[in-house]
């Protein structure tokens, strides 16, 4: 396994092994890996000769400076866990002076009103600092596929917005989410739940599949209304939106539509820390 730790050596090494023939898998992500993230490289060795992970807390996506201060960082764990995948996969971990140069500001992105539901609404600024880091990862590792978790699939909708825009020649691949057997969606902020948070964190998704089967049957609104009832009968945890929403533009769903694809995305709180879940309603 080889790790590089500056954008300069990685792209000659990469320039090295590889000519506009080879297929380049890249899996962006902060670290604090967890088994989603390692079936995400599991699916990029599948398809590509060359597979790139990078490792990298992203401070400008970080509208908390609580949540970037405490936000997981365990890079030798993360290292094991990638030689136990495979040991040719190349490694980025770069500073954040290697990315931003001394200047740790964002660009702005217009994503055709995606930016601005659900996680935008809530996180201001959030996708002009993942739009900003994902493009700068994409032009160093110049990938020809990208994989990306669906939990967070307002972001892959937007990662794919931002390479259709800027006519990035790569494609976005979306991959499951992997759960705990509780149900609970893998995430690296998970570590920061107690055992028995983690535990009582299972009514996240319990909670998305009884919206599911009530969806069936019932408006949006109506469902709506039923998940905010059930957490607040349980006051460890608190809900800052649930919305279902059309797949394509995330705009939420006011009537029912027979040709749209809908999915319900939540946005939870446990004891300050900030869990978020999704689930098609196909
Ligand atoms: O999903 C993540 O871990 C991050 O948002 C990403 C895509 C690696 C960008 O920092």
């Amino acid at each position: 396994m080889l790790i590089f730790n500056t954008q300069n050596e990685l792209v000659s090494y990469l320039a090295s092994i590889s000519n506009t023939e080879t297929a380049i898998g890249f899996v962006p992500t902060m670290g604090a890996l967890h088994q989603g993230h390692l079936s995400l490289l599991s699916e990029a060795l599948k398809q590509n000769s060359v597979v790139v992970m990078s490792i990298f807390v992203n401070p400008t996506q970080f509208n908390n400076a609580e949540d970037l201060a405490k936000y997981p960082r365990t890079l030798e764990a993360d290292l094991e866990k990638i030689k136990s995948v495979s040991d040719k996969i190349i490694v980025y971990a770069p500073s954040v002076e290697d990315i931003y140069k001394g200047n740790t500001v964002s660009q702005h992105f217009d994503f055709d009103g995606l930016e601005n539901q659900m996680e935008g609404q809530f996180r201001p600024g959030h996708f002009d600092g993942v739009g900003t880091i994902v493009k700068s990862l994409f032009e160093i590792v110049k990938p020809t596929h990208a994989y990306f978790g669906e939990k967070d699939f307002q972001q892959l909708q937007i990662v794919k917005k931002m390479t259709e825009k800027a006519k990035m020649p790569v494609k976005v691949i979306g991959c499951p989410i992997f759960r705990e057997p509780n149900g609970l969606a893998m995430s690296s902020r998970n570590e920061r739940l107690s055992e028995v948070e983690k535990k009582e964190a299972a009514i996240i998704y319990k909670t998305l599949k009884q919206a599911k089967q009530l969806f069936a049957t019932q408006s949006a609104t109506a469902v709506t209304k039923w998940v905010k009832k059930t957490f607040e009968k349980n006051p460890n945890f608190t809900l800052e939106y649930f919305q279902i929403a059309d797949e394509a533009s995330l705009l939420p769903c006011l009537r029912k539509n027979k040709s749209k694809k809908y999915r319900a995305f939540i946005a939870v709180f446990v004891n300050n820390i900030r869990l978020i879940d999704t689930i098609s309603l196909k």
